[in-house]
């Protein structure tokens, strides 16, 4: 999981199993950091779930808090993974954790264009595999909420150095 894909991504799908917590988390962070850097207009982002349980929500009040409290506006509404066309679109998909990473695969996903979100975070370099899953906070309380959203800032922000040093 540290090889990077072939190409700088422009089309960036967040992955998670529901939709309303992590994906949409980490959509809303990348899309307010590259808005803060002026490059927002470079991406196109969405996030999707592995699991249909919640098609049609918006995001969980827990998240939707945390993010409020950061400034960071969640535009996210639930839907599941369509491998067909998600597949074809997207040309980097960031699980949250090696279970969603491994549903992908199961459903067809190019390993190439794969990565565990957080095997962007720079603090984490050289960590095995199984310490990059971002925890499900969906069933504790909201300081994992917090937890999830700084550990979201420090991917994203290693993921959008990465692409602007590829861009360099
Ligand atoms: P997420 O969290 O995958 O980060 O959106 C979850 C949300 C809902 C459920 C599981 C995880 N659920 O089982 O309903």
């Amino acid at each position: 999981m540290t090889a990077q894909p072939e190409t700088t991504p422009r089309s960036l799908l967040f992955v998670c199993l529901g939709n309303i917590c992590r994906s949409p988390l980490a959509e809303g962070i990348f899309l307010h950091l590259a808005d803060a850097r002026g490059v927002r207009d470079a991406f196109e982002a969405d996030s999707c779930g592995t699991g249909a349980w919640h098609v049609g929500e918006r995001p969980d009040a827990r998240a939707a808090a945390v993010a409020r409290q950061n400034g960071v506006k969640l535009v996210s509404i639930a839907r599941q993974l369509d491998p067909r066309r998600d597949f074809e679109r997207f040309e980097l998909i960031l699980p949250m954790d090696r279970s969603n990473r491994d549903d992908l695969l199961d459903a067809g996903a190019p390993e190439g264009r794969v990565r565990l979100m957080r095997s962007y975070d720079p603090t984490l370099a050289g960590a095995t595999e199984r310490e990059l899953d971002v925890p499900d906070p969906y069933y504790g309380g909201p300081d994992g909420f917090q937890h999830v959203f700084d550990m979201l800032v420090r991917s994203c922000t290693g993921l959008l150095d990465r692409i602007a040093r590829e861009r360099a």
